[in-house]
């Protein structure tokens, strides 16, 4: 059903020989955390690094980080209260050697940034002179911030800094990559057979300076960050399509976890505005959920209140919507001290004076949103893919750390942490690889012989449908009616070539991040589809319980094959 989607290995047709060539040692896709700490890692093992961004580096999920990074950094915490307190979070499917791996290395990691010039908050006497906070399932005050929630502008500019003081990175930014490059077709006997030779990733084809070119890497670290966008309503920016998803899948590496979608519990709820994000940290300094009757709720649900886990919160916030037959819930600041307040959330002061909110006066109207995908490219400790020359980290990967769902302030730290460990191993690949590069690569795509859609149109519809029935609450009958619609939609969108020659360069970008966008939703539709059970982020209404008999497991997907191959934990 889903075979447009399975099938197609190239979004457009192209001959190697007939395009300009770039040539480096280590190829980024993406200058988020992950991206620019890999690229740093790398170019300081001596390789010449290369480093796309699709919007200008300074458009991605990381610079909109809010609440800031999980690490042991104090005598009073340790690694085994973390890795705890993230594998509770993660309810049975973390991967416990990445768990390890982030935690340990993350303090390390952190404390560099200081050394690179970042200016976390303060607080004198404590441990490196660092204001800590807590965020929900954390058991202690781990999370570092910085200009009050504004973690992410501080931490990507500090990156953006030094990536810029190395002379072997460059950076390309405004530059989209359309499709991984791998040999298979070279190595099979003729064209596209459906057991593909084992492949290489030998680069990317991208669109740079509206020029379709071949960059020809001797290893590709895929860090293009997350699938927001594919949800209706979202805490992401424009740019997290999911295309690192799709390409990965459509080069023929392994996927897994798909169905797992974090949705973050507060996002501002004005009608006609985006869904600004609420820091979870502004629960973490005593903020109450209250509904329309003022009543707070959160105890009728977890123990934790506010800081139960996110998934638990989010459900409670939809339920709590149900019951009191209404669009959303608040969030109450009214008790907070409302000078600190300001001082330390300056950034959501700014966005609540704009409609009019005074947070010591004024309920915050809130609702849930899509926020992290924790489905991703399977990686290895090193964050290796399965396809050989492919590593794939931050959102655009999944290393295990966050199981079936995500603890706040954990992911920075694994960009951060498998960012290095992937520039690092690729340095030292890159060193080791004997492949002659150009190779011979030549693509064709016979021409569609079906109608048009309306690109705009079936972007729209499809993060409708998938807040609708791959969101918060899902259940096998409106997962199967989105498989097919999708499908539908597959049907004729995935069967076209967007050349930038006939159609401008941002119309063609446009028609690529809508087939990137139905590939990874029919992923996940599929994945959440074939997991008969609820486990962390992953609800299923038909399916309450969590099954550890049949259910601890990941899911794993190669195309073409349709099924999902199971991985049982342990
Ligand atoms: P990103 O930072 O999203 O970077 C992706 C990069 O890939 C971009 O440079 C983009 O241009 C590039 N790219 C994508 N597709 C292509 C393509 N086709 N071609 C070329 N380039 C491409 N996590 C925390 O730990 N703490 C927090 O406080 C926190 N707050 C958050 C607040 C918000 C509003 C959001 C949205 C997320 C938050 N998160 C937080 C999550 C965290 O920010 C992200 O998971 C993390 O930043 C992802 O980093 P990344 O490097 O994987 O991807
Ligand atoms: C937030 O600040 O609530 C987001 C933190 C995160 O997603 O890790």
């Amino acid at each position: 059903m889903l075979e447009p989607i399975t099938q197609r290995r190239y979004l457009i047709p192209f001959n190697a020989a007939r395009l300009p060539l770039q040539f480096t040692d280590v190829l980024v896709i993406g200058g988020g955390v992950a991206g620019l700490r890999a690229a740093i890692a790398a170019a300081d093992a001596g390789a010449e690094v290369l480093l796309l961004t699709k919007d200008t580096v300074a458009e991605s999920n990381t610079w909109y980080a809010q609440g800031g990074i999980a690490a042991v950094l104090q005598p009073l915490d340790s690694y085994e209260s973390h890795i705890h307190d993230t594998e509770v979070g993660g309810a049975g499917l973390c991967d416990e050697k990445a768990v390890r791996i982030v935690i340990e290395e993350g303090p390390k990691r952190v404390l560099e940034l200081l050394e690179w010039g970042a200016n976390f908050d303060k607080k004198p006497g404590n441990a490196h002179d660092l204001a800590f906070t807590l965020e929900g399932g954390h058991s202690f005050a781990r999370i570092i911030h910085a200009y009050g929630d504004a973690t992410g502008k501080e931490l990507a500019q500090t990156l953006i800094r030094t990536v810029r003081s190395r002379e072997n990175i460059r950076i390309s930014e405004t530059s989209f990559a359309i499709d991984l490059i791998t040999d298979e077709e070279e190595r099979a006997t003729g064209s596209l057979s459906s057991s593909p030779a084992p492949s290489r990733c030998l680069g990317a084809i991208a669109l740079i300076d509206s020029q379709v070119q071949i960059i020809w890497a001797k290893r590709t670290i895929l860090a293009s960050g997350g699938a927001g966008q594919l949800y209706r309503e979202s805490t992401n920016p424009r740019i997290a399509t999911a295309d690192g998803h799709a390409m990965a899948y459509r080069a023929g590496a392994v996927v897994q976890d798909m169905e797992m979608v974090q949705f973050h519990p507060t996002t501002l709820y004005v009608a006609g505005a985006s869904r600004a994000l609420i820091t979870e940290a502004v629960r973490g300094e005593g903020a109450y959920l209250v509904d329309r009757n003022g009543y707070r709720f959160m105890g009728d649900y977890h123990a934790s209140k506010e800081l139960a886990p996110r998934d638990v919160v989010s459900r409670a916030i939809v339920e709590q919507i149900r019951k009191t037959h209404y669009t959303h819930v608040y969030l109450d600041t009214r008790h907070l001290p409302a000078a600190e307040f300001l001082v330390r959330f300056p950034q959501l002061a700014k966005l609540l004076e704009q409609f009019e909110i005074d947070p010591a006066k004024d309920l915050i109207p809130i609702h849930p949103a899509a926020h992290y995908m924790i489905g991703g490219v399977d990686a290895d400790d090193y964050g290796r893919s399965s396809l050989p020359g492919l590593y794939a980290v931050g959102e655009a990967g999944c290393s295990g750390l966050h199981g079936a769902n995500r603890l706040g302030s954990n992911s920075l730290l694994e960009g951060l942490a498998f960012g290095a460990r992937a520039g690092l191993d690729a340095a030292r690949g890159a060193k080791e690889n004997n492949i002659k590069f150009p190779i011979r690569l030549d693509h064709k795509i016979p021409p569609s012989t079906k109608t048009e859609l309306d690109i705009t149109d079936v972007k729209s519809s499809l993060r409708s449908v998938m807040w609708r029935n791959v969101g918060i609450e899902r259940d096998g009958p409106r997962l199967e009616e989105t498989r097919e619609i999708i499908a539908f939609w597959a049907r004729y969108v995935m069967d076209k070539v967007f050349v930038p020659n006939n159609l401008g360069s941002a119309a063609a970008v446009a028609g690529w991040e809508v087939q990137n966008m139905l590939t990874v939703g029919a992923l996940i539709a599929n994945a959440a589809m074939s997991r008969t059970e609820s486990r962390g982020c992953h609800y299923r209404l038909d399916y309450p319980a969590t099954d550890n008999v049949h259910w601890r497991l990941h899911l794993l997907w190669k195309r073409p094959i349709e099924t999902p191959i199971p991985d049982p934990i342990g």
